[in-house]
């Protein structure tokens, strides 16, 4: 295994496309790292260009140190899966493993040997014989697997291996993927546009945005401390409050959000160290500013309200901002989703706000149609640039 460093990597293709803008990311030696983002964000070309299939226009890329910006995918020294798979439908899953052993020259019995400890890895031995088209889906996946790690490369590329397979499959493969990983120990660059697949098998995501990485960082990080709007949007749901802050006291921050409520958040420790030009500096956040704030489903609480003060300024709630904050909601609805409750909330103004709750938990005695009052620890939101 080995580490992979992209510095400064840049490629445009013909037609101006500039679809990686100055990528620089190491990939520690036996890491699970995902590159994350929407579809045409620069993710396959930059996987692509550690393989060797692509030529950066500049920056480098490193294997093991070496620098292999100029060296050809056949003598890199990586393992890649495509969306497609590419396996060989005219030639048995045998066959398919142990081609890229013998056109390495290593001889039939040997490769043999190698495949078949293969195939037992990924839990297909005795389908040797069976074509391609005999398989299912995950069987075909993982076969793609056992070719890709029959040559022992030190670098695991895979992209969107899973895309095309449906939730069960997908989450089975999952895990048995991130078993092969660790066994194997192989250094692994996965590409998805799939938040919840990033999730549970990274040790660290790199979420891109149009060519750059937005932030890096391990899920939980990524998810507590998104260093950008972009980011917190992207990774989970959450409620986001556009406003300008009224008054900061080191992390803390006070923000009065467009509709006049004003609300309590915290600067993150993501804040200011993305990768982003726009993620926010701590030093900027300062009164006046523009900001928004990210709340977690999880983080909302919601409290009942009195009714009959709909009318004028809602009961329990200063819309200066003096004491306590919180904003007035209407239940819209309510879903139950697995062991999840679901408000949808709105607001006076008509923003939605979601708050999910664990079934069971019976705090909550609010119907459809009821008056709350949202409120939320300032430690668990987040103060984002715009
Ligand atoms: N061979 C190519 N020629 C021209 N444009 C390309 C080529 N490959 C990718 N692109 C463009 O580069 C951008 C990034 O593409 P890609 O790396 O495939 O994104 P992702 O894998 O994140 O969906 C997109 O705008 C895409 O259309
Ligand atoms: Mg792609």
């Amino acid at each position: 295994m080995s580490q992979v460093d992209l510095v400064e990597v840049t490629k445009t293709f013909p037609g101006g496309v500039k679809a990686v803008d100055g990528v620089s990311l190491t990939v520690r030696q036996g890491e699970f790292l995902t590159l994350l983002g929407p579809s045409g964000c620069g993710k396959t070309t930059s996987l692509r260009m550690i393989a060797g299939f692509e030529q950066p226009d500049a920056g480098r890329v490193l294997i093991g140190g070496r620098d292999v910006t100029r060296v050809p995918p056949y003598e890199r020294d990586t393992g890649m899966v495509f969306q497609s798979l590419a396996l060989f439908p005219h030639m048995s899953v045998l066959d398919n493993v142990l081609y890229g052993l013998r056109m390495r020259g290593v001889s039939r019995t040997e490769a043999e040997r190698r495949a078949r400890e293969m195939l037992a890895l990924v839990q297909l031995s005795g389908y040797e014989h069976r074509r391609p088209h005999q398989l299912s889906g995950g069987q075909r996946q993982r076969v793609a697997f056992a070719r890709a790690l029959a040559v022992n490369p030190s670098i695991f590329l895979l992209d969107e291996p899973f895309a095309a397979l449906d939730a069960k499959i997908r989450d089975e493969l999952q895990v048995e993927l991130r078993r092969l990983q660790q066994r194997v120990g192989i250094t692994t660059v996965f590409v998805t546009h799939n938040q919840r697949e990033a999730m549970t098998l990274s040790d660290r995501i790199a979420v891109m945005r149009d060519g750059r990485i937005e932030q890096i960082g391990s899920p939980q990080e990524i998810y507590e401390d998104p260093a950008t709007v972009f980011v917190a949007g992207f990774v989970g749901m959450t409620n986001l409050f556009r406003g300008h802050v009224v008054e900061r006291a080191g992390r803390r921050v006070r923000v009065k959000t467009e509709e006049g409520f004003v609300v309590e958040a915290e600067l993150g420790a993501g804040t200011g160290n993305g990768a982003s030009k726009d993620s926010a500096a701590a030093g900027d956040v300062a009164p006046g500013k523009p900001v928004t704030v990210s709340v977690r489903p999880e983080s909302v609480r919601l409290e009942p309200r009195d009714q009959d003060a709909r009318g004028g300024s809602p009961a329990g709630v200063d819309p200066s901002g003096g004491g306590q904050g919180g904003i007035p909601v209407t239940v819209d609805l309510i879903r139950f989703v697995g062991e999840l409750i679901e408000y949808h909330l709105y607001t006076p103004g008509g923003q939605e706000i979601i708050g999910t709750y664990q079934r069971g938990q019976r705090t909550l005695s609010m119907g459809q149609g009821g008056a709350a009052i949202v409120r939320f620890d300032p430690k668990e939101a987040r103060v984002l640039w715009r």
